[in-house]
């Protein structure tokens, strides 16, 4: 059989999921590296994510992001966290079926308590975040589950869990 290329897992979700707090552990428990797209994003913009939103427009960080997210599933070999948007886009979705990727689910409740009203997530910080974090849930629902190998619910769960439940299924 050829060798697997690619991440090791990939996480998916929206904001408040736990992406970049499950990857850190997964490093931590595995050895493996992490990286995450919002901060290669960042690295290539030369600037914050919600700078890139305000100065360049949303549709200029989706075209970043969409660079960055191939440029990692093509080299990277360890963890790897996408940007919650990163799914709305074509072209990733279709590279995303070459891997193992975790989509971690959370609820309205608990990914709006949990993203708080952080000004670091442009998408968010409108005047009825519930609301938005509800729309942007059930627009982006099917696409997570379009790429997900495995769904795990986090709402219940601690991220050390959460962790856990990706090393077993994947044997990491
Ligand atoms: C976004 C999520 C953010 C970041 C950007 C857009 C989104 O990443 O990529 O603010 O569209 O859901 P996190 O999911 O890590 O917050």
């Amino acid at each position: 059989m050829p060798e697997r290329s690619g991440p090791a897992a990939v996480l998916v979700g929206p904001p408040g999921a736990g992406k970049s707090s499950v990857a850190t552990v997964l490093g931590q428990r595995t050895g493996l590296a992490v990286r995450d797209t919002d901060f290669d994003v960042e690295r290539a913009a030369g600037r914050r994510i919600s700078e890139i939103f305000t100065d360049l427009g949303e549709a200029e960080f989706r075209r970043l992001e969409r660079e960055a997210v191939a440029a990692a599933l093509a080299e990277h070999t360890g963890i790897l966290a996408l940007g919650g948007g990163a799914v709305m886009d074509p072209a990733t979705r279709e590279l995303l079926r070459a891997h193992r990727v975790a989509f971690l689910s959370v609820t309205m409740p608990n990914g709006v308590r949990r993203t708080g009203l952080s000004a670091a997530r442009p998408l968010l910080t409108g005047v009825n975040p519930r609301a938005t974090f509800k729309a942007l849930l059930d627009a982006r629902l099917p696409l997570y589950r379009e790429v997900a190998t495995i769904e795990v619910p986090t709402d219940e769960m601690s991220v050390e869990q959460v962790a856990q439940v990706i090393i077993a299924e994947w044997g990491l």
